[in-house]
């Protein structure tokens, strides 16, 4: 299928679903023309020399905290962290929350499963451990780490169960990729001021400008900070979350490392970590992997995408969905561009 006609598809799929009714798509998404794709697939072969700096290295102490959805976020959630390769067993201890210094309630410790992260001059350990039977609708204060390596508490709160009538908000965000410190940083600052009991924070692609460069990732949890670990983080890949190295498209070395997702997507591994979805009180919210349509190397690739999305949507069991990608359904640039 030729990438427009593949991009046809989906936006006939989504109208049969009649969805997109809170979906916000940044004007800065509105295509990627050829030239930008190809500058990005430049830029991303020379990730290897890029690393050697290793500016953010990673310490015994937890960093780059950041809490992902579950399926069911009403009594679940899972965090994710990373500390030096040479840091031994982390932990996450819980509690719900109250204001003893020390905590009345009882705290609660579970182990992480913890996977070593070597790549180019990096050298790290990505942890992540999902909490589940959770209470609905509670804060939970928690911290990470072990021994005297532990995290601050921070604090986060469970959705309604069901909710249908519960309101909702959520932060929708877009093309961090360029200027994370000097303007994201106070782009998602300003957003989470506004609306600091957000459900989520929707993350639509292009997070970082160079998909395997660890300076821009150390870059972008920075400039989140807190706000990564006190709001689950629905994370979409975009085109600049891939590398060409060899002609075909491969999703960040650090995506999946670092975001633990719902492994409620479609049964191929090309789609892993990016097709999943998240019913949050009355919403479903679906994250679509549009790269994977434009660049797929077999049908079978789009095939997966297109029959797993109508399923979601035909068993939505919420009153509305939320569909997120990196690529626009309707353009303002000409017919025919595609990424290649
Ligand atoms: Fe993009």
């Amino acid at each position: 299928m030729k990438p427009i006609a593949r991009r046809s598809f989906l936006i006939n799929t989504l109208k049969i679903g009649a969805v997109l009714p809170l979906t916000g798509i940044p004007f800065s998404l509105l295509a990627d023309s050829p030239e930008e794709t190809k500058s990005a697939r430049q830029e991303n072969k020379g990730s290897k020399e890029e690393n050697i700096s290793n500016k953010y290295k990673a310490t015994a102490t937890p960093d780059r905290l950041i809490l992902t959805l579950t399926e069911d976020p009403s009594t679940s959630m899972t965090i994710n962290w990373r500390t030096a390769d040479t840091a031994g067993e982390n932990f996450v201890e819980y509690t719900v929350a109250d204001a003893h210094p020390v905590f009345v309630n009882k705290v609660q410790q579970e182990k992480a499963v913890g996977r070593n992260f070597h790549f180019e001059s990096i050298m790290a350990k990505n942890h992540s451990i999902t909490l589940k039977g959770l209470l609905p609708a509670t804060v939970y204060s928690y911290r990470v780490g072990a021994e005297n390596d532990w995290s601050e508490w921070m604090q986060f709160r469970t959705a309604e169960k069901s909710g249908a009538q519960a309101k909702i908000s959520f932060i929708y965000l877009g093309d961090a990729q360029v200027g994370i410190r000097p303007l994201w940083s106070r782009v998602i600052r300003k957003a989470y001021a506004a609306n600091p009991d957000a459900s989520l924070v929707i993350h639509a692609g292009d997070l970082v400008n160079r998909a395997n460069k660890d300076e821009e990732w150390g870059d972008w949890f920075a400039a989140g900070s807190f706000i990564h670990s006190t709001i689950p983080a629905l994370v979409t890949p975009g085109n600049h979350e891939y590398t060409h190295e060899d002609g075909k498209p491969h999703l960040s070395v650090y995506w999946k490392e670092q975001f633990q997702l719902p492994a409620n997507g479609p049964a191929n591994p090309l789609l892993a970590g990016s097709c999943y979805y998240a019913d949050i009180q009355g919403v479903r919210f679906i994250s679509l992997n549009t790269q994977m349509l434009e660049e797929a190397q077999t049908q079978d690739c789009i095939t997966h995408q297109v029959e797993w999305l109508h399923q979601v949507l035909k068993s939505n069991p919420r009153g509305w969905t939320c569909v997120t990608m990196h690529h626009p359904v309707f353009s303002t640039k000409g017919v025919g561009i595609t990424s290649r």
